[in-house]
């Protein structure tokens, strides 16, 4: 059995949990918009076409934000193309996932869909084949409450009231080659000012993103958000990040290491955001927005033949197997232990695509990434506690020394309830922790949840939808004794230890 401990203490403490680091992105990519969130005439769907089931499993997994239309796709968007009448809306070639967009779904739909999904809107403005005047546009089109050509013509659309979109994303990777209007970091970062610099004008409440590396392994990271920041740092509130992370290799230990990558980029761009600012004797200070991250790698080789010009193909249909849970939970734990400097964070996606839901023609099914998800982004709001974890370690591959235990704890001293989130990466052995509780006084565990399986490629399908699901330990897992907690997590296993008073 293995042995180790989480330490806390109430007056120390990392920050308060922002709700939108809970956040998701549904991108016009695949099946995420058709047959995902939206199938009209499918007797699963509402009178707008919203596919009920999906609605009801976004609402369980209580996802505060959600970006929008892109990813990839937002670079060649033409936002007039997806309001208005539908029968007049054109069907274009869309470039980035080489495929066909019927624009049948589009921005006044998407914003009715995040009003009954519970969320609000992050949107994306079009940095790619597109600029400021456009990005200007829309949002006179979206937040100008009327007496303008655009607000008006929104109007028109049947939209009195403005959408009131706070938060904006200033294009999408724009430092990849992949990506159309691909940029160099100061031609982004000019654009990227000015864009927001018009945007603010507009509407003073609005808040932008730009847009960091498309990952840790850009030859331009680090360089890349120096300049960008160096050329925007008084018009933009956040940075982004994005990361995806895989087990083709199929070395587990390796792959679950992944949380410290993660970890290590995000004190990266932390360090480079502050780096900027002190070079500015700036007094503002820039946040983090990670918005993608998952895990992404399984339907690779199957999307490699796929054909060109079709609509909604399946693509990036990852089937997500157990030991993807367990990753996805110690991203989670890793998020919340920078909440100081991550505001934002976006699961991507959220539907069909790299995603925890996934749907047919007959019906909606949970993933086995959805249950970590969902049980940080219910109980794990309040404030983060800075938690120390004396953990033995392993040597993994690409991130060196590894921990096996990953852990944090939230604190809602308003609610008086505590909760502990770890993952024990060990393959072979248990793990015995200790976490002395005595400062909570009069807290009792109220449960310990469970998300285990023998077999780390278990999967959940339509067929078989509950192969892997969070139960509640047996008593003897989490025993709380004179206010010092002592539990047991089981060899690869993610909890959740809840406690109240
Ligand atoms: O989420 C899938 C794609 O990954 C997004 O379109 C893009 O931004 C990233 O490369």
């Amino acid at each position: 059995m293995k042995k180790a401990q989480i330490i806390v203490d109430k007056y120390f403490l990392t920050g308060k949990t922002d709700k939108r680091i809970y956040g998701s992105f549904i991108e016009h990519l695949g099946r995420a918009v058709y047959e995902g969130i939206y199938q009209e005439g499918s007797p699963l769907s509402d009178e707008q076409g919203f596919r009920k089931d999906t609605l009801e499993l976004v609402r369980e997994l209580q996802v505060p934000i959600v970006r929008y239309p892109g990813g990839n796709f937002v670079s060649g968007f033409r936002w007039e193309d997806s309001v208005g009448p539908k029968a007049q809306r054109p069907s274009r070639p869309e470039l980035a996932w080489g495929v066909i967009e019927t624009n049948q779904f589009g921005l006044n739909e998407f914003v009715d869909w995040s009003r009954k999904a519970d969320s609000d809107v992050m949107m994306a403005v079009n940095l790619g084949t597109r600029g400021p005047e456009d990005a200007k546009n829309l949002l006179e089109y979206c937040n100008f409450k009327g007496g303008t050509y655009y607000s008006d013509l929104r109007k028109a659309h049947g939209y009195e009231q403005p959408h009131d979109i706070k938060l904006w994303c200033l294009g999408n990777e724009m430092d990849g080659p992949w990506q159309m209007g691909h940029k160099t970091a100061a031609e982004y970062g000019r654009v990227a000012a000015e864009t927001a610099r018009l945007m603010k004008f507009m509407d003073p409440e609005v808040e932008t993103v730009a847009c960091g590396s498309s990952n840790l392994e850009m030859p331009t990271f680090g360089s890349w958000e120096y300049t960008v920041l160096d050329e925007a740092y008084d018009q933009v509130d956040y940075l982004s990040l994005h990361q995806y992370y895989g087990n083709a290799a199929g070395d587990t230990a390796d792959f679950l290491a992944s949380s410290k990558g993660m970890d290590d980029f995000i004190s990266g761009v932390v360090s480079i955001c502050d780096a900027v600012k002190a070079k500015k004797h700036g007094k503002k200070q820039i946040n983090l927005s990670f918005d993608e991250w998952n895990v992404w790698y399984h339907s690779n080789e199957q999307d490699k033949k796929l054909e060109k010009w079709v609509q909604a193909p399946h693509q990036l249909e990852d089937v997500y197997n157990f030991e993807d849970a367990l990753l996805v939970g110690s991203m989670l734990i890793t998020l919340l232990r920078h909440a100081d400097r991550v505001k934002i964070a976006c699961m991507a996606q959220l539907v069909n695509v790299i995603a925890p839901i996934m749907t047919s023609d007959t019906g909606a099914w949970r993933q086995t990434i959805f249950y970590p998800y969902m049980l940080t982004s219910v109980f794990g709001r309040g404030t983060v506690l800075n938690t120390q974890v004396l953990t033995p370690i392993y040597e993994s591959k690409t991130y060196g020394e590894a921990p096996y235990l990953d852990s944090v704890c939230v604190w809602d001293e308003e609610k008086d309830t505590l909760t502990i989130f770890a993952v024990n990466k060990s393959m072979d052995e248990d793990m015995e922790v200790s976490c002395d509780l005595r400062q909570f006084e009069g807290y009792k565990i109220v449960e310990h949840i469970v998300l285990n399986n023998d077999n780390l490629q278990a999967v959940n399908t339509e067929t078989q939808p509950e192969n892997v699901v969070p139960v509640k330990a047996s008593a003897e897992c989490s025993k709380l004794d004179g206010g010092k907690l002592e539990a047991v997590f089981a060899k690869h296993s993610w909890n959740m230890i809840r406690l109240a008073k």
